[in-house]
């Protein structure tokens, strides 16, 4: 069994993002600049988005962190969104989901320019990214491809089994693993919470991506001896031993899974940390993409 190592390949994009950075800058482009919105103080929101600010720094990219209370309206919410549409300072523009239930995700997502949507959740990258146009790719799936493409792991032919189907997760990574592209060529079966007989299906999978948001969901009895694991959830489950009283598991009961796999990610330091960098990728492209006006 080999660990997928977010650390390692995510400090390896980091400074290949950082380089291409420098050049740019020397070739006289703008630094990029990410405007994140939060909305309420959901912790696991707080986390990511101070995550993906951190790394903003890190790199060498400009971010503005906007904050508003749970009270703002929908029609609010849009005007900001808005601003940041017109702001020229601002190349990416990111809204921190889940919103409080009284706002349209759908709204709000497609309100931000597809210019400045390097979260790529607007219908228009989801559209571009289904014909294979260029576009933004969804940072969690793409963050997976370019995983996969670090260690070489050649998913042509092969069987990758989805579970989970959500619009910036399952869905999106289906359609990604299934196109005429490297990481790529791959025969995809999308599983999701009424799907019959799960176990039949995880059991055939040669690629199994864990996209349920469920703590430990798959167990070793289904997954193939050999299979290649990449778990996209982060779940918090109580754990009195910590500080803060919780730990992060992910969607596979990793202690059990691992000694069956060629190839599986932790949690954490595993896919989370490619989610962040497949948002740096996009929004380094983002400021060079950027129209003149
Ligand atoms: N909520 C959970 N994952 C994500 C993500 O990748 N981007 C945003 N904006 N919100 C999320």
């Amino acid at each position: 069994m080999q660990l997928l190592d977010g650390t390692a390949v995510s400090g390896q994009i980091k400074l290949e993002l950082k380089n291409e950075l420098n050049e740019w800058k020397v070739q006289g482009g703008k630094v990029p600049h990410l405007a994140a919105i939060l909305v309420g103080n959901n912790p696991a929101s707080e986390a990511y988005v101070g995550n993906k600010v951190k790394t903003c720094a890190e790199l060498g990219f400009e971010s503005t962190l906007l904050r508003f209370d749970t009270s703002i309206s929908e029609l609010e919410l849009l005007a900001e969104v808005e601003k940041l549409n017109l702001d020229t300072r601002i190349d990416g523009i990111l809204v921190q989901l889940p919103l409080p239930a009284h706002i349209s995700e759908d709204a709000v997502i497609n309100a931000i320019n597809p210019d400045k949507d390097v979260d790529g959740f607007h219908p228009i990258s989801q559209g571009r990214m289904i014909l294979g146009q260029p576009g933004f790719l969804p940072a969690t799936p793409y963050g997976i491809l370019l995983m996969l493409a670090h260690y070489q792991i050649d998913i042509t032919g092969k069987h990758c089994v989805v579970v989970g189907r959500s619009n910036i997760v399952g869905k999106p990574m289906s359609i990604l693993l299934s196109r005429n592209a490297n990481p790529g060529n791959a025969t995809v079966t999308i599983c999701h919470s009424k799907t019959t007989d799960l176990k039949a299906f995880t059991l055939q999978a040669d690629v199994l991506i864990a996209a349920i948001g469920r703590a430990r969901f798959i167990t070793e009895s289904m997954v193939k001896a050999g299979a290649i694991v990449l778990d996209v959830g982060i779940n918090r489950v109580e754990d009195a031993s910590k500080k803060s009283g919780f730990r992060l598991v992910g969607d596979v009961d990793f202690e059990n899974v691992a000694p069956k796999c060629s190839f599986i990610t932790p949690v954490p330091k595993g896919v989370g940390l490619m989610t962040i960098c497949g948002l740096m990728r996009n929004t380094l492209n983002a400021a060079k993409l950027k129209k003149m006006n």
